[in-house]
C-alpha cells in the first residue's frame, strides 16, 4: 500500500536515503528541509518518472513553522500517515574554547532534537486524526550509553554532551509519545543508530571497530530497512520501542 511519509532533516546524510528509498517504494514522500537549493536536489535521487515528492522550505527553529507545515500539507490536499523525526543541527555541537558547551547550544540541541519532534507529532496526531499512524524518531547510541573515552584522542573536545543527553530525553519522548498516543491509534517508535561510515577518518573507523561487537561501523545501506520495517504493517504491535541497529556496540 502506498504511504504517504514526511521527513525532516531530508536533506542531510540519513534524509536523502530515506527520500530515495521510499520514492523507488513507491511511496508519497513530503521532505522538510531550510534550504530551497539542496530540496531541489533531492528531485534528481531518483529517476522514476512518476516520483510523488513533495517538498517544504521550513526552518523548523523559527515561531510558527509547524503550524505552517500543517497549512502547506493541508493545501496540497495530502494527508500523512507516517512521520520520521530526523533532523539535525551540526552547529549546535559545536563547544567552546574551553570544550563547554553553551547554554544556547545546549537549549538549541534540546529544541531541534526533542520539542520540535513533539510538536510536530501533536499537531499532526490532532490534524490528520485517523490517518496519521506511525512516528519514527531517529536516535542513537549515545541515547542509550555515554561515549567511550576509547573511541576519542580526546572525549571533551571531540564529543558533546548534549547529543546524548538529547538523545536520551528523545527516547523518553518516543515512550511517553507512545503511551499517551495509543488511544489515537498513533505508534511511536525509535530507531537509535550507531556510527555510520562515511564521515570519519581511517583511525577513528579503526577504533570503532576495535570496539564494536560486530567489528565495523555500520554502512548506508543499512539505513532504511529498520526504519521502513518501524512504519510498516508488519510491526503493528510495536509501539513504544527503542530499536538498537548498531553492531551490537550497546551490549558490551
Ligand atoms: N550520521 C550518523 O552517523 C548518525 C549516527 C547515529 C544517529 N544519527 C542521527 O540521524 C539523524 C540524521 O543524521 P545525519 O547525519 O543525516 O544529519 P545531517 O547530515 O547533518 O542532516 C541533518 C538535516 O537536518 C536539517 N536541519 C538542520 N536544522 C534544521 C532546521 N532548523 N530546520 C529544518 N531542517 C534542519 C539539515 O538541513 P541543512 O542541510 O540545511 O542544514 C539536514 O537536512 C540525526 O538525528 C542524527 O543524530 C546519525
Amino acid at each position: 500500500m502506498r504511504r504517504t511519509i514526511i521527513i525532516t532533516g531530508a536533506t542531510g546524510k540519513f534524509g536523502k536515503i530515506l527520500v530515495r528509498n521510499f520514492l523507488i517504494h513507491g511511496d508519497v514522500v513530503i521532505a522538510i528541509g531550510r534550504s530551497k537549493k539542496k530540496l531541489n536536489e533531492l528531485k534528481t535521487l531518483t529517476n522514476k518518472k512518476h516520483n510523488k515528492l513533495f517538498v517544504i522550505n521550513v526552518d523548523l527553529m523559527k515561531e510558527g513553522a509547524i503550524s505552517r507545515i500543517i497549512k502547506l500539507i493541508k493545501k496540497l490536499k495530502l494527508k500523512p500517515d507516517s512521520l520520521i523525526n530526523n533532523a539535525r543541527n551540526l552547529d549546535y555541537l559545536q563547544l567552546d574554547q574551553k570544550n563547554k558547551t553553551s547554554s544556547k547550544n545546549f537549549l538549541n540541541e534540546f529544541k531541534l532534537g526533542v520539542v520540535i519532534p513533539y510538536q510536530l507529532v501533536m499537531a499532526m496526531t490532532k490534524s490528520f486524526l485517523g490517518k496519521f499512524k506511525n512516528v519514527v524518531n531517529i536516535g542513537s547510541i549515545y541515547g542509550t550509553v555515554a561515549p567511550n573515552k576509547k573511541l576519542y584522542k580526546n572525549l571533551d573536545a571531540e564529543s558533546s554532551i548534549q547529543y546524548g543527553v538529547t538523545k536520551s530525553a528523545l527516547e523518553h519522548l518516543t515512550k511517553e509519545l507512545a503511551v499517551r498516543l495509543a488511544k489515537n491509534s498513533v505508534r511511536v517508535n525509535c530507531a537509535a543508530f550507531g556510527g555510520v561510515e562515511g564521515r570519519v577518518n581511517k583511525t577513528f573507523k579503526k577504533r570503532y571497530a576495535d570496539l564494536c561487537p560486530s567489528g565495523r561501523m555500520l554502512s548506508e545501506n543499512e539505513i532504511f530497512g529498520p526504519i521502513d520495517m518501524l512504519i510498516s504493517e508488519k510491526t503493528s504491535g510495536v509501539t513504544g520501542h527503542i530499536l538498537m541497529i548498531d553492531g551490537g556496540w550497546t551490549i558490551w
